[in-house]
């Protein structure tokens, strides 16, 4: 409490202005670093097995239905991390949940690196599905309620980053590995984000929101005057808080989802935000890009594995564009410009795919349609959705509420990696990225009627609009 009582007077009577103008102090980019490293340990779960793959059914002789399920295996995990994570991380406390995440990580890691049967590999799989489902879910939690809302929306846009960061190392690690044929080592090098997350998990706070919504009043004060610099800026939160939770009543989790029709509001929107992300179709791109590539007319292992890194920089490079504009222009114009240029381009891909990619400028022409669409969802889906999912639910239903629809990420996450290929050979090329550019044109309208505007508005705040009933794409205001 001592550094406490050295803010107060730079405290003051605590206005909304001056706290925007409050300094950040270093120990929440110590949490923001934390919450990072979750993301780049997601992105390497997810990228890690499209080179690792083909080296797996070398070895271990598998039929295609079997190669599906060592890839989509991680996804189930996956799944039911996410969905049990906003238990874990409501008894346990964020801090605890991201310590299990990493173990999870490692023993899942090891697991694969050390299989010897296919059974043995699945295993570790779904470990390390469940690892990545906790951290899905948890990391954009607690960077939601440790950061300052001034700097929320870049926050956990910068947790995006280190996600394509993480495609984009395993892209580069698989073809590393490549030349000695190893897929047990592009496992093994899961081990050193896994161990950095474990210690990096002991040295940051609670969530002051965790505390304080498990009646750990003096806790949640004491933690908090640690992450911000003014003394007025710990009591306008902590009294903005103790308002939303007197506002809620005693019902938490699924007991307010079953008796607060406003909460299913929230809950609702969550789910179809990561649905919607989900059928943008990037991960059509991120796990079958040489395929596509191929079907685009480039033929040869090393064109389409060149290609693949260059979706991988592309992905990452392109997520900067959220970084600086997520709370300068605000959410809903970001994302109404990605849903227009990936409609657009799977148009452009669809249409090679129709007249035939047979000349190099085609060819070209269809690569660059692509990466314009990665463009698109870095810029916009990828960070916006899961800024928006950490933003939208009230604190007491927050952990069931974020936990739905990280839930209902990672299941549309597994259709679109089963379907495609079924798409691709019942109807085609030409209509699948036909579907794909009227869906993305569909989600422009979706935007428009359901999704808030968030920036630059507190937690607080936005819940007190939804639960006193205004429309979802007013609760921002
Ligand atoms: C999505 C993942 C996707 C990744 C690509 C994330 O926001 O949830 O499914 O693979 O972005 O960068």
């Amino acid at each position: 409490m001592a550094n406490q009582t050295s803010k107060s007077e730079s405290g003051g009577q605590p206005t909304p202005e001056s706290i925007a103008h409050a300094d950040i102090v270093p120990k929440v980019w110590l949490s923001c670093g934390l919450a990072a490293l979750a993301g780049l340990l997601f992105g390497m779960d997810i990228g890690v097995i499209s080179g690792a793959i083909g080296f797996i059914v070398k070895e271990f002789h598998v039929s295609s239905f079997v190669e599906g399920w060592i890839v989509s295996s991680m996804m189930v995990g996956a799944t039911i991390g996410a969905l049990g994570a906003g238990w874990v991380s409501k008894t346990l406390g964020r801090k605890k949940a991201l310590l299990l995440s990493s173990l999870l990580f490692l023993i899942g890691a090891l697991v694969a690196v050390i299989a010897h049967s296919v059974t043995v590999l699945v295993v570790g799989r779904i470990v390390l599905g469940l690892a990545v489902g906790v951290a899905s879910f948890t990391a954009p939690l607690y960077l939601s309620e440790v950061t300052p809302e001034r700097i929320r929306g870049t926050t956990i846009s910068f947790y995006q980053l280190m996600v394509t960061v993480g495609i984009l190392a395993a892209f580069i690690s698989d073809a590393a590995f490549s030349y000695i044929e190893s897929w047990r080592w592009m496992f093994g090098v899961l081990v050193i984000p896994a161990a950095l997350l474990f210690f990096g998990a002991l040295a940051v706070p609670n969530s002051p929101r965790w505390l304080a919504a498990k009646d750990r009043f003096d806790e949640a004060r004491d933690v908090l005057s640690k992450l911000r610099s003014t003394s007025g800026e710990v009591d306008y939160e902590m009294g903005e808080i103790r308002e939303a939770l007197e506002l809620e009543g005693e019902a938490k989790g699924f007991q307010m989802f079953r008796h607060n029709p406003n909460f299913r509001r929230s809950v609702f929107l969550g789910v179809a935000l990561q649905l919607v992300q989900q059928f943008t179709g990037m991960n059509v791109i991120m796990y079958y890009a040489p395929k596509i590539f191929q079907l685009s007319g480039f033929d040869g292992t090393s064109a389409s594995l060149w290609a693949t890194v260059v979706t991988g920089l592309t992905n990452v490079l392109a997520t900067f564009i959220a970084i600086v504009f997520i709370d300068r222009l605000g959410r809903k114009p970001i994302l109404y410009a990605g849903f227009f240029i990936m409609a657009v381009s799977m148009a452009v891909l669809s249409f090679i795919l129709h007249i035939g990619a047979d000349s190099t400028v085609l060819q070209y022409t269809a690569m660059g349609a692509v990466l314009v669409f990665v463009v698109g969802f870095a810029m916009s889906a990828g960070p916006l959705i899961w800024t928006l999912c950490a933003e939208i639910q009230p604190i007491q239903g927050r952990d069931f509420g974020i936990g739905a629809s990280t839930g209902a990420n990672w299941i549309g996450n597994y259709c679109v990696g089963q379907f495609f290929p079924v798409m691709l050979a019942g109807i085609g090329g030409p209509w699948t990225f036909g579907i794909l550019a009227l869906v993305n044109a569909l989600f422009i309208v979706f935007v428009l009627k359901f999704v808030p505007e968030t920036k630059g508005i507190s937690l607080e705040k936005i819940e007190k609009n939804l639960l006193s009933g205004k429309p979802l794409k007013q609760i921002g205001v």
